[in-house]
């Protein structure tokens, strides 16, 4: 197994290491196009695995995609990050050229991969990515859920005082402030969220999800790297496993949740074809009112893309 990650800052450094931890793949190729940044990065990574005794090798690469070919699965997390005061979308210009070229190279020399894309504005880089790779839909998808979903159960699990490894949680929409976390598929060891927190705290908790990239922004100066490494690396390992692993991905709707022609994050099965399957739930009014509005407001900044013509240019 071969797995590229592109772009050697610090989401794709992280991600990069934590797929090495994983083993999940022989070769793990990091990409950047700054002189030497990626090779130093991945050789700081390799020089852990005597330490940390695993056996994937990661090779940096100066901007030569000739190293990538024949990648079973690439994750883009190339892009400006946010400085605080900027908005996800405040990315797009600058961002959607940056993906469009990196995505022309990645399946240049990967035609059969499965690419992952991190970059923001995410569901609109996503559809980039997509417009320009010309690939099945099923093979292009957006890391965002397992990030925002991370934080919402990182956030009940301290609330609640007990393990993050027992709060499972479905978290819909964009991955922006209209983001939907679903109290109604927040569950602690099987026990439904509502039975062991006031709703007054639960809609601040949803509230601070919503806006939980934004708070590392104004703390770090920008964005957050562990968690949106960790949750690429964890859906990397979904598809290399084949694990068919349940997670919230932003995906390219045709007909499912009543819309059509959008990248929004839904629950789907991932597996070795990438998506395996896109989860309908049957969501109530007020669900289905706030994941319409986070869909028009993805839907906008899509436009957007759409009129600076960059992925048909
Ligand atoms: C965040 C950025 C990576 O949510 O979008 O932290």
């Amino acid at each position: 197994m071969k797995v590229t990650v592109v772009g050697a800052g610090n989401v794709g450094a992280t991600c990069a290491d934590v797929l090495a931890h994983k083993e999940i793949a022989n070769e793990i190729i990091l990409l950047d196009i700054k002189e030497g940044f990626a090779e130093g990065k991945a050789l700081d990574i390799w020089q852990t695995s005597p330490v940390n005794l695993y056996d994937s090798r990661t090779i940096g690469s100066t901007n030569d995609y000739s190293k990538t070919a024949d990648s079973d699965v690439v994750v883009i997390t190339s892009g400006l990050p946010r400085k605080p005061g900027m908005s996800r979308d405040d990315l797009i210009a600058t961002n959607a050229g940056i993906v469009k070229t990196v995505t022309e190279n990645v399946v240049k020399y990967s035609p059969n991969a499965v690419i992952i894309v991190v970059s923001n504005p995410l569901d609109v880089m996503t559809y980039c990515a997509y417009l320009t790779a010309k690939l099945d839909s099923k093979k292009v998808f957006g890391m965002a859920g397992v990030l925002d979903t991370a934080r919402y159960r990182a956030f009940l699990a301290t609330e609640l005082n007990v393990s993050p490894k027992d709060i499972q949680a479905v978290l819909m929409g964009g991955h922006g402030d209209t983001m939907v976390p679903l109290p109604r598929y927040t569950t602690v060891a099987g026990i439904p969220v509502t039975e062991l927190i006031s709703e007054d705290k639960l809609n601040e908790i949803i509230e601070r999800t919503k806006f939980g990239g934004g708070e590392i922004v104004k703390l770090l100066g920008t964005s957050a790297w562990y968690a949106p490494g960790a949750a690429a690396a964890q859906m990397v390992e979904a598809v290399v496993r084949d694990q068919r692993r349940i997670f919230p991905v932003c995906a390219w709707l045709q007909g499912e949740y009543g819309m059509n022609d959008i990248y929004l994050g839904v629950p789907v099965v991932l597996g070795k074809n990438g998506i395996e399957k896109i989860i309908e739930l049957d969501l109530n009014d007020a669900e289905k009112t706030l994941l319409k509005e986070s869909a028009e407001a993805v839907k906008s900044v899509m436009d957007v893309l759409d009129n600076m013509n960059v992925a048909n240019a």
